[in-house]
């Protein structure tokens, strides 16, 4: 089939949720991906955040044939070898005690605003009623289900399904005054991303996450770091907080975590997930054999490999380059983030919508978030070459989209 009736096919029969990328994926070996008719890009998206090492990683191709003749799936009524040394493997790089794992972020941050509410009735003095708000940050997105569609800030993303889960509250973005205003002894829960990923690649300033520590610790509320695209290793930590020197109550993880395959993780801290009992939360596919078993292959590649430094020594250098770029085209308003999760803010959406388009003519995939902002989230694996040949790119496009959208403007 080609990329016409493959979209035809789609159109009638697919609910219309995605606007998808008119190109038609058939491979991917490395950094790059492959097209039906063979054409190269060059991959800075990993998937959203994803396909950490790349395409066809060997280590993971293996892990994932010799796993698939063994056991894909036991249901969590069983035992199986995997879930455990995982585990083991995620405590230790993140400090957390234990894990819950789940299918997606999404229902790793629905776990946590569970157990966030379960900790307050546990710790409820008799005869009040147990605290329930939570709050959240401007600009957040924690996902599409419920609880997860409650704490985003976006409007775009709850209103067509309101009434949202009761309770939550949003503090403006990194402003301490507000978040002091809204924290009381109510709070249950205070939850954000250290880098905002699907809100512009925004990193929290270290003054306002060493206050939301502080409230939280005052009031016996938990703190909740949503590390599903910033986790794993892709800010050059391990985990994003861990730039700041603060260790949360519940951490979430996903994305990058099975180098692919479905897979989610709620990490939690021993007091917290002492107020689950058997029977109380639980999951079907969560943490199977196959998606454990990469996921722990991961980490040793991670580790083995020395990735956490490389992110930082590639990230540095794209932001550099990215930094000399903005000095050359004024459309370029910020460039921001950490590792490799790097935002790029152009002054106006119909320039961002540009580069992206051009450069995937080009043959390099970005990605567009809040409008405004070029997303950077390549595979880890990326190396210097890449990112020169990236922003030669994105240099030839700026020089020409500028002049397109202020010929445009002008023109109205
Ligand atoms: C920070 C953050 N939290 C939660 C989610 C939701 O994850 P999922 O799409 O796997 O449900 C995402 C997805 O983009 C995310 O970036």
């Amino acid at each position: 089939m080609n990329l016409e009736q493959v979209s035809k096919l789609e159109s009638k029969l697919l609910v219309s949720t995605y606007d998808r990328y008119p190109v038609l994926l058939h491979k991917g070996r490395g950094v790059y991906l492959y097209d039906n008719k063979g054409r190269r890009y060059l991959d800075l998206l990993s998937g959203i955040g994803v396909n950490a090492l790349g395409y066809a990683h060997p280590a993971i191709t293996k892990t994932i044939a010799r796993q698939a003749k063994l056991l894909v799936h036991t249901s969590n009524l069983f035992y199986h070898e995997y879930q455990g040394r995982l585990a083991a493997a995620l405590t230790k790089i993140s400090g957390m005690d234990r894990v819950f794992f789940t299918n997606s972020g999404t229902e790793a941050w629905e776990g946590a605003l569970k157990l966030a509410r379960a900790y307050a009735q546990a710790n409820c003095v008799q005869g009040e009623q147990p605290k329930f708000r939570i709050l959240a940050l401007e600009h957040a997105f924690h996902g599409r289900t419920f609880g997860a569609m409650s704490t985003t800030h976006k409007e775009k993303y709850r209103l067509p399904f309101a009434p949202m889960v009761p309770g939550v509250e949003f503090v403006q973005f990194n402003d301490v005054a507000d978040l002091e205003r809204k924290f009381d002894s109510t709070v249950c829960a205070i939850g954000f991303e250290f880098v905002q990923g699907e809100g512009g690649i925004r990193p929290v300033s270290g003054a306002f996450a060493e206050a939301a520590h502080k409230l939280a610790r005052k009031h016996n509320a938990l703190l909740i770091a949503d590390e599903i695209q910033s986790g794993m290793g892709r800010t050059g930590k391990w985990f994003a907080y861990q730039h700041y020197g603060i260790q949360p109550d519940l951490v979430t993880v996903a994305k990058p975590i099975a180098g692919g395959l479905p897979l989610g993780a709620l990490l939690a801290s021993e007091k917290v997930s002492g107020c689950i009992h058997p029977g109380m939360h639980g999951t079907t596919f969560g943490g199977g054999p196959l998606a454990c078993a990469v996921a722990l292959q991961l980490v040793t590649i991670l580790e083995k490999e020395k990735l956490l430094s490389h992110i930082q020594k590639t990230g540095s250098y794209l932001m550099e380059q990215l930094h000399k770029l903005q000095a050359k085209h004024p459309g370029i308003v910020e460039v921001r983030g950490q590792g490799l999760m790097i935002g790029m803010e152009l002054e106006s959406a119909e320039l961002a919508k540009q580069v992206f388009q051009q450069m995937l003519k080009l043959g390099t995939i970005v990605n567009r978030t809040d409008e405004t902002v070029i997303r950077f989230l390549p595979p880890f694996i990326i190396k210097k070459q890449h990112i020169d040949t990236a922003v030669r790119q994105l240099d030839q496009v700026l020089a020409k989209s500028t002049t397109a959208v202020t010929t445009t403007g002008r023109n109205k």
